[in-house]
């Protein structure tokens, strides 16, 4: 029987479901009706504690500036999934989980509409930003799992972007992506060797166009004389000004300047300002330089240097930002380009590696620093993930009151240093060759679990860390 394979970008500000279609070989996405992926907005009725609109639907009446009474929106929930911010209507009160489940199903809902006659569980590979730590991965999979998604794996959202891009990359060799959304910048950087996608570095930052919003709408709050501070304003009032705002900043990235007028503001004042798009790039400078920032730091711990880059692809709508644009061509000049189906990459490429299960592998090795320094592999790069728990039992070598199990990575066949992921503390009574057992085990949300315990000690405490920055290396049948 054919499949139906699933791949999602739940972005910040817009999410995005694409399926691969066995049967038809296609790529099928879905979205509004505009064409373009659903809002990440979910609109619950005050009364009756409802969903009452989701997805564009709801960002529309959120940008609706009278019909907001008597519904409370909720936005931006991707940055909240481990928050404890929650959403009270009249009788129910609405957890981050509880509204990102409620994403998922617009596009459960489009894809049971499309293919009524299939009951089966939906799987799907999710794209995650760069740093999202276990419990936010935790919290996507429950969520989706509440959805009737089933998340067989993870993908890094810039590394899905290139394998889901438009862009022929056969000739391509090292690529850096820069994706940057409604709430982070991710950064990957990427080499193709033998078919395989291999990831050097990853780099982030929790700043997106939300951060952009706020600054602008705090920037026309203080040019009026409200009498009062930005903070101190109304939610609905100040949600209203930040919707507004978000408009603008897009117009922006086509008009030279642009006029913001909103009635009914804080005490029925009405707010404006005029801002030219030179103003507007002074006020966002600083955050700019600060990607550019972390795309260098991502850089430099690749390995390569810019002038090596072949292809620096750009998403996100973030990046949409004229001064982002040329900021990024100064750097890269014509070897940069804006990905032409921007918006569904990541999904595509998400999508992609659903359809190809196991086709990963870590992109180094990964294991321990022993005593002496060397490098002793627990995981090799070669071998395929298998994603089951692997024991290893070391013996304690000096008479000290603690042991540190030092976890790193290395690149297979490389001479350099191994780089640290992190350690694990445990107590030591103080004898020679005391046995630390370790289990080390790479889940399939891509996260590395490491447990120890020493087992010669009272305590027999064990101790477990996750790590959640590992680099993968993906192959992928090309097209021709
Ligand atoms: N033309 C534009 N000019 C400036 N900003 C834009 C433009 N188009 C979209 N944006 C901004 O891009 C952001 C949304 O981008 P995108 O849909 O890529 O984010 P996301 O994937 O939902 O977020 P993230 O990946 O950070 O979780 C919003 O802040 C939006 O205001
Ligand atoms: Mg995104």
């Amino acid at each position: 029987m054919s499949k139906r394979l699933f791949g999602i970008d739940f972005g910040t500000t817009t999410t995005a479901f694409c399926c691969f279609d066995e049967d038809t070989e296609s790529y099928i996405m879905f979205g509004n009706d505009a064409g373009h992926p659903y809002h990440s907005v979910i609109a619950l009725d005050k009364v009756t504690g409802k969903v009452a609109f989701k997805g564009t639907e709801a960002w529309m009446k959120k940008a609706d500036l009278v019909s907001t009474g008597g519904l409370t929106v909720v936005s931006s929930v991707k940055q909240k999934l481990v928050s404890d911010e929650v959403w009270e209507t009249n009788n129910r009160i609405w957890t981050p989980e509880m509204v990102a489940t409620e994403i998922f199903r617009i596009g459960v809902d489009a894809i049971r509409t499309k293919w009524p006659e299939s009951k089966a569980l939906i799987e799907a590979v999710v794209a995650v930003p760069v740093d999202f730590n276990y419990e936010e991965r935790k919290a996507i999979s429950r969520a989706a799992a509440n959805a009737g998604i089933y998340v067989t794996q993870f993908v890094s959202e810039p590394t899905a972007a290139l394998i889901g891009c438009d862009e022929d990359l056969r000739e391509i060799r090292n690529f850096l992506v820069f994706d940057w959304g409604g709430g982070t910048l991710d950064v990957s950087v990427l080499k193709k060797v033998g078919g395989k996608f291999k990831e050097l570095a990853k780099g982030t930052k929790r700043d997106g166009g939300d951060r952009i919003d706020e600054e602008f709408a705090r920037w026309v709050h203080n040019s009026c004389d409200t009498g009062i501070p930005f903070d101190m304003v109304e939610p609905r009032n100040k949600d209203r000004l930040l919707t507004r705002c978000e408009q603008e900043k897009r117009n922006l990235s086509v008009e030279k300047d642009i006029k913001i007028a909103l009635p009914s503001y804080h005490k029925g004042l009405t707010v404006r300002g005029t801002i030219t798009r030179a103003e507007f790039e002074a006020m966002i400078k600083e955050l700019i330089d600060s990607l550019i920032d972390v795309m260098f730091d991502t850089l430099a711990k690749s390995g390569l240097s810019a002038e090596q880059i072949d292809l620096a692809l750009m998403v996100g709508g973030s990046s949409q930002i004229p001064m982002v644009k040329r900021e990024i061509e100064n750097i890269f000049g014509s070897r940069c380009s804006y990905a032409q189906n921007a918006e569904w990459c990541i999904a595509k490429g998400a999508a992609k590696l659903a359809a190809q299960p196991g086709s990963y592998t870590l992109a180094s090795d990964v294991g321990i620093i022993l005593s002496d320094g060397f490098f002793f592999p627990v995981f090799r790069n070669s071998e395929p993930l298998n994603h089951r728990p692997v024991v290893v039992t070391l013996g304690l070598v000096e008479d000290a009151k603690e042991a540190r199990l030092i976890i790193a990575e290395k690149s297979s066949g490389h001479n350099g240093n191994a780089s640290l992921i992190g350690a694990i503390t445990l107590p030591a009574s103080g004898f020679n060759f005391e046995p630390i057992e370790a289990i080390f085990e790479v889940e399939t949300d891509l996260a590395l679990r490491v447990s120890a315990v020493n087992a010669l000690t009272e305590s027999r405490r064990t101790e477990s860390r996750t790590f959640t920055g590992l680099k993968f290396e993906y192959l992928l049948h090309e097209e021709d």
